[in-house]
């Protein structure tokens, strides 16, 4: 069953951080998932910057049926379209590209595009969306920018996303404009290269309990 726009944001919400996953051995993505299950992070954007993202998706979802699993790095309408056939929950871009928010919205598959700027932001609203990416965060200015946005438009909730950390997480969560953060700290290309499993269940446990901390 497919979940609703609305539900996505709630489960975003929820769950406060949403790993950013690059991982090109397939034969890792049970593993993987099952790490950020145990360590209290339901949840992963498979960028489509890896080969091989859509069997990543189809296996991290056959494997643990509840995560919220989704496409990240959806640059084009093809690439959308082969995200929706691995089963991608939900869709992510860097930007705000009109013909990937089109299809996914003709197809009801929730979709959160990348807006740093009022023009953008703007552009998602005539759409219907409210969230939407933040990305690079820090480089644009992080929790300060946010706030700033956000007094013009306090209906839009951010997924600040590029250059978050353990140490500054707690700090974006605190702002009630962020819906979640989106991040790869917790599943970095060494720690996948040398299948360091309990270390990625260890960072997510850490992360989970700062967003429990940050929405307390
Ligand atoms: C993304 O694609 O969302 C970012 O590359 C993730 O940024 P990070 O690696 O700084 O967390």
């Amino acid at each position: 069953m497919r979940i609703t726009y609305d539900e996505i944001c709630d489960a975003f919400y929820e769950i406060g951080i949403i790993p950013v996953i690059k991982l090109s051995q397939i034969e890792k993505a049970r593993q993987l998932a099952e790490a950020l299950v145990s360590g209290n992070v339901p949840a992963a954007e498979v960028t489509f910057r890896a080969e091989g993202a859509e069997r990543v998706i189809e296996t991290m979802r056959s494997f643990c049926g509840d995560m919220l699993v989704g496409a990240g790095t959806v640059l084009s309408e093809e690439q959308a379209r082969q995200a929706e056939s691995a089963g991608a929950r939900f869709i992510v871009s860097p930007g705000f590209n009109p013909s990937v928010v089109e299809y996914c919205l003709k197809k009801n598959i929730p979709v959160f595009p990348g807006c740093v700027t009022p023009t953008e932001i703007e552009r998602a609203m005539e759409y219907g969306l409210k969230v939407l990416k933040f990305f690079p965060a820090e480089a644009y200015g992080g929790v300060k920018t946010i706030k700033a946005l956000s007094a013009p438009y306090p209906q839009i909730r951010f997924m600040p996303t590029g250059g978050i950390s353990l140490e500054n997480l707690k700090g974006y969560l605190s702002n009630k404009s962020v819906a979640a953060c989106g991040g790869s700290f917790m599943v970095k290309a060494e720690l996948l290269e040398e299948s360091q499993w309990d270390q990625v269940r260890d960072l997510c446990g850490k992360a989970a309990d700062i967003v429990k901390e940050a929405r307390r």
